[in-house]
C-alpha cells in the first residue's frame, strides 16, 4: 500500500492499494448518510461489491447512478442529483463518495461543493486517468460553450484507490489514463527536479504497468504542484500541458475521444508548436502503436474558436504550455498554430 499526504489548504491522504482495507481505517463514517455518486458502468461492474463493503459503516446509503460519459457532467445532472439528495434525506452531515472515473469525480465533487453550501466528500477513483483528476480539488461541470466552465476549487477529505478495479477498464480507457500519466512524466523534470519520462516509456514497452507504483509517481508530480499553487495562480497552469488543443479537440469531436486521448494529441501538438520534433515523434509513435482513436479532422478555425473560449485565457489570448529548457506559458501566433496543425494532421 502507498500513502501520499497532500498538504493542501485542507490536508488529506491519497491511498493506493489492492482491495478496500482503507474503509476500516478512515474516520469519515461518523456522517449522517453516505451518498455514493457513480455511473452505470462502474455500478454494473463494481457497485454490488462496494456497496456491501460500505454497508459495514452502518450508515444509511443513498446511491445515485448517472449515465457514463462527459455528457453527464452538466448542470442538468446536478439538478437531478440535488433532487435525489433532497428526497433521500441527505443533509449537511452527509458524506459524498465519488465512485468512478474523472467524470464522476468532477461531477460529485462539484455537487458536494454546492449542495447545502458544501458537504465533505471523498474520491474513490476507478480509472487510471483519475490519478490526476481525483487529486487537487478542481471540480466542475461542462457548459455547451466550454469544458469545465462551471466549477470550484474544493478539496476532498481523502482519495482511496483500489487498483484491482482497474482490471475491468477497456484498452481505450487505459490509454486515456496513460495520457495524463505521460503528461506527469514530461513534467517530472521541471516539478521534481528529476525525470521519469524515459523510465515510463521503457516500462510501457515491457508490458502492463505496476499501477500501485506508477500511479504514485504521477500523483507525486500533481501533489507537488498543488501544494505550491492550489488555486492556479502560477505553476499549476503547467498541468494544462497538452490541454489547450486537447480540450478543443474533445469539444469539436463532441467527446467522441476519451479525455486522455485528446490530451495525447494535444501534447504532440504542443511539442510541434515548440519545435520539439523528437518528442513529438516518440509520442505519436506510441499513440499509433496503441491504436489511438483517429480524429475526424475539421478546418482549423473550428478548434481556434473553442480555444478562444477556453477559461485559461485570462488575457483573451490563446495560451500554450510549452516545454523546453524551462516551462513557458505563452501566446502563439496563428500562423505558427496553423503550421503545427498541418504537421499534426499529416502524422495521423
Ligand atoms: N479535476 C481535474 O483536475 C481533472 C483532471 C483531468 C481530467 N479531468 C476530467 O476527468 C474526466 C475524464 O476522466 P475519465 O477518463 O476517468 O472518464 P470517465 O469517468 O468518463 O471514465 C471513462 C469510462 O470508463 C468507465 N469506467 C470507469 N471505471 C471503470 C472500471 N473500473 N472498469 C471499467 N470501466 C470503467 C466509465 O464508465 C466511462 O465509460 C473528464 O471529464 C475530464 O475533464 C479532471
Amino acid at each position: 500500500m502507498v500513502t501520499i499526504r497532500v498538504n493542501a489548504s485542507t490536508p488529506y491522504d491519497v491511498t493506493i492499494e489492492r482491495g478496500d482495507a482503507w474503509l476500516d481505517r478512515v474516520p469519515y463514517f461518523s456522517c449522517s448518510t453516505v451518498w455514493v455518486i457513480t455511473d452505470e458502468t462502474v455500478d454494473r461492474l463494481h457497485g454490488t461489491a462496494f456497496r456491501t463493503r460500505l454497508e459495514a459503516s452502518a450508515r444509511p446509503i443513498v446511491w445515485s447512478v448517472v449515465r457514463p460519459g462527459d455528457g453527464s457532467k452538466s448542470l442538468a445532472t446536478i439538478e437531478r442529483l440535488v433532487a435525489d439528495g433532497l428526497t433521500s434525506g441527505c443533509d449537511r452531515d452527509t458524506l459524498v463518495v465519488a465512485f468512478g472515473g474523472g467524470m464522476i469525480g468532477d461531477l460529485a465533487g462539484f455537487l458536494a461543493s454546492v449542495y447545502m453550501r458544501g458537504l465533505h466528500y471523498i474520491q474513490v477513483p476507478t480509472t487510471v486517468l483519475a490519478h490526476d483528476s481525483a487529486v487537487g480539488g478542481k471540480v466542475a461541470v461542462n457548459h455547451p460553450l466550454a469544458k469545465n466552465a462551471i466549477g470550484a476549487f474544493y478539496q476532498p477529505a481523502g482519495v482511496h484507490y483500489n487498483v484491482d478495479r482497474l482490471e475491468t477498464l477497456t484498452d481505450r480507457d487505459v490509454l486515456s489514463g496513460l495520457g495524463e500519466l505521460i503528461k506527469h512524466a514530461y513534467l517530472s523534470r521541471y516539478v521534481l527536479g528529476y525525470s521519469f519520462e524515459t523510465e515510463l516509456f521503457t516500462a510501457l514497452a515491457q508490458g502492463p504497468l505496476d499501477w500501485e507504483a506508477w500511479l504514485a509517481r504521477g500523483i507525486e508530480v500533481k501533489r507537488q504542484v498543488v501544494e505550491t499553487d492550489e488555486r492556479e495562480h502560477g505553476v499549476r497552469a503547467w498541468l494544462n500541458f497538452g490541454h489547450t488543443f486537447g480540450h478543443a479537440l474533445e469539444s469539436v469531436e463532441a467527446y467522441r475521444l476519451a479525455h486522455g486521448e485528446a490530451i495525447l494529441y494535444g501534447m504532440v501538438y504542443a511539442f510541434l508548436v515548440a519545435g520539439d520534433f523528437s518528442r513529438a515523434e516518440t509520442l505519436a509513435g506510441f499513440m499509433k502503436q496503441q491504436a489511438i482513436t483517429p480524429v475526424l479532422w475539421q478546418p482549423f478555425e473550428a478548434y481556434l474558436e473553442v480555444m478562444g473560449h477556453d477559461k485559461k485565457n485570462r488575457t483573451g489570448q490563446i495560451r500554450f504550455v510549452l516545454l523546453g529548457e524551462e516551462v513557458t506559458v505563452t501566446s502563439v501566433t496563428t500562423e505558427r498554430l496553423v503550421e503545427a496543425y498541418n504537421q499534426l494532421k499529416g502524422w495521423f
